[in-house]
C-alpha cells in the first residue's frame, strides 16, 4: 500500500516499467548540476550522452577518427573512479511532510534516483500535479498519507523534512521524522536538517509594551487605565510570534534544547526542561523572553560511515551543543550549512516567539535573571505546547503558565 487513501502517482502500478527503464540506463541519466566537473571539450547532449565537442564543421573528416585520450580525459575518468560520485547519483530520498513537493523537486534536481514525497494533507494532490508538470513523475513518488501509516518497500539514504514549528517544537512534527528514520533510514544515512537548537534570551521591548498596554492610560485625554489588566491578558497571555531585532536582546542566549535528529527519541520530546541564569548586559525594563532556533545540515556525527558527506553539505560541524550552556555566536559560520531564525539574522516566517511578562521588571546592568522553563506536549492535543516559566530577578519571583495552540 502506498498511502492510506490509496492515492499515488502510479509508482506501484508502474514498478515493472521502472525497473526495465533503469536497466536500459534511464536511472543513470546525467544531471546538469555536475556539468562543472566536465573537462573542457565535453558537453551534455539532449540525449544525455557524452560527446566530444568539436564544433568545427570543416573538420568532419577528422571527427571519424576517435579523439586522442588527453590528460583531461584521464582526469575525467579518474574522477568517476571515486565511489562517492556514484553514491551521490543513486540516492533514495524521503521527504517527510512534502507539502507542495518543492523540497522533493530540489532533491530530484540534485540527482536523487528516487524521492518518496509523503504528506497526510490533501496538499499531496497538488504536489503530485506539480511533480507531473515538471516531468519528474518517474522519480518522485507522492504518497498521500501519514508517515506513520504509509508503506514503502526499500530503505532510504536521505530523509529531508521541514518539520520545525514556532519555538522549534510547536506542532510536534519532529516525532514523525523520528518515525521515518526508525522505519526506513539506512545505516549511516543522512537526515536533513541534522540537528536543531532552541535558544532563549531576556528581552526589552518598550515600544511593544507601550503600544499594547501603556496606550490605555490616556486615550485622547481619557483615563482608560481600567483597561490595563484586560489589555495585559489579551496581549500577553499566550506566546506571541513577532519579529524583534538584536537590539531587543539583553544577554547572550541560553540553549534550551539541542536536538540531534540522528539520535533523538520520542520520549525526549514529551517534556523539555531547563534551568537558566542570565546576567543583563544593560540597564533596561525586562519585558519577557524571546525564543528562536537554528538548524544545521550535517552528517551523522558518530557514524563510522560519515567519512563521505555528500557535496551538498559544506562539512561537519565541531560545535559542541550542551543543553543549558549559554551559546555565543558560531565561531565559524561556514562550518556547516545553518538556517538561523535569530533576531540578529534576516527574518524568516518563523520570526521569534515572545513570552511577555504582564509587568516589566527594571533590571540594572549585571543584574541576574534566573529561573526554569518546561515545555511539554499538551495532553489535550500533542501538537499544542504547554509552557511553564519561572523567573526571578531583583529578589522577586514569578511564575507564568501559557499554552501555544
Ligand atoms: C511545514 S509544512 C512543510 C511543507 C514542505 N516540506 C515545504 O517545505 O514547503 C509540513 C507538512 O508536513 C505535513 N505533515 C505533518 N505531519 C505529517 C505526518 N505525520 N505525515 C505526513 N505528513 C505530515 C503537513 O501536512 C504539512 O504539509
Amino acid at each position: 500500500m502506498y498511502g492510506i487513501t490509496g492515492y499515488s502517482n502510479g509508482y506501484h502500478q508502474n514498478q515493472q516499467q521502472h525497473s526495465a527503464e533503469e536497466k536500459r540506463g534511464g536511472g543513470r541519466r546525467r544531471r546538469g548540476g555536475r556539468r562543472s566537473r566536465h573537462p573542457p571539450g565535453f558537453r551534455v547532449s539532449d540525449h544525455h550522452h557524452y560527446h566530444y565537442n568539436n564544433d568545427d564543421d570543416d573538420d568532419k573528416q577528422e571527427q571519424k577518427a576517435p579523439p586522442p585520450c588527453t590528460d583531461f580525459d584521464m582526469a575525467y575518468f579518474h574522477s568517476y573512479a571515486h565511489v562517492g560520485i556514484h553514491e551521490e547519483m543513486i540516492k533514495v530520498v524521503m521527504d517527510v511532510g512534502c507539502g507542495t513537493g518543492i523540497l522533493s523537486i530540489f532533491c530530484a534536481q540534485a540527482g536523487a534516483k528516487r524521492v518518496y514525497a509523503v504528506d497526510a494533507s490533501d496538499i499531496a494532490l497538488q504536489a503530485n500535479e506539480v511533480v507531473k508538470a515538471n516531468n519528474l513523475a518517474e522519480k518522485i513518488i507522492v504518497l498521500h498519507g501519514r508517515v506513520e501509516d504509509v508503506e514503502i518497500d526499500e530503505e532510504v539514504d536521505v530523509i529531508i523534512s521541514e518539520w520545525m514549528g514556532y519555538m522549534l517544537l510547536y506542532e510536534s512534527m519532529l516525532g514523525s521524522v523520528i518515525t521515518a528514520r526508525d522505519r526506513w533510514l539506512k545505516h549511516g544515512g543522512l537526515i536533513l536538517p541534522s540537528n536543531a537548537t532552541l535558544y532563549m534570551a531576556p528581552i526589552t521591548h518598550p515600544d511593544r509594551y507601550n503600544d499594547s498596554i501603556e496606550f490605555w492610560r490616556n486615550v485622547y485625554g481619557i483615563d482608560m487605565s481600567a483597561m490595563l489588566q484586560l489589555a495585559k491578558q489579551c496581549a500577553f497571555e499566550e506566546p506571541c510570534v513577532e519579529t524583534i531585532t538584536g537590539e531587543n536582546v539583553l544577554t547572550w542566549p541560553h540553549v534550551v534544547k539541542h536536538v540531534d535528529c540522528y539520535t533523538i527519541q520520542h520520549n525526549e520530546l514529551e517534556s523539555v526542561s531547563t534551568r537558566y541564569k542570565f546576567q543583563s548586559m544593560m540597564r533596561a525594563p525586562l519585558h519577557g523572553f524571546a525564543f528562536w532556533f537554528d538548524v544545521e545540515f550535517n552528517g551523522p556525527t558518530n557514524s563510522p560511515t560519515n567519512n563521505h558527506i555528500p557535496s551538498l553539505l559544506t562539512g561537519a560541524s565541531n560545535n559542541n551543543h550542551i543543553d543549558g550552556i549559554q551559546k555565543k555566536k558560531r565561531a565559524n559560520p561556514n562550518e556547516a550549512l545553518v538556517l538561523s531564525t535569530a533576531p540578529e539574522d534576516p527574518p524568516t516566517h518563523w520570526q521569534q516567539t515572545l513570552i511577555y511578562f504582564y509587568d516589566p521588571i527594571e533590571v540594572e546592568q549585571d543584574q541576574i535573571i534566573e529561573g526554569s522553563l518546561t515545555l511539554s506536549q499538551s495532553k489535550e492535543n500533542r501538537r499544542f505546547m504547554n509552557i511553564h516559566l519561572e523567573y526571578s530577578s531583583g529578589g522577586r519571583s514569578y511564575v507564568k503558565e501559557s499554552v501555544m495552540r
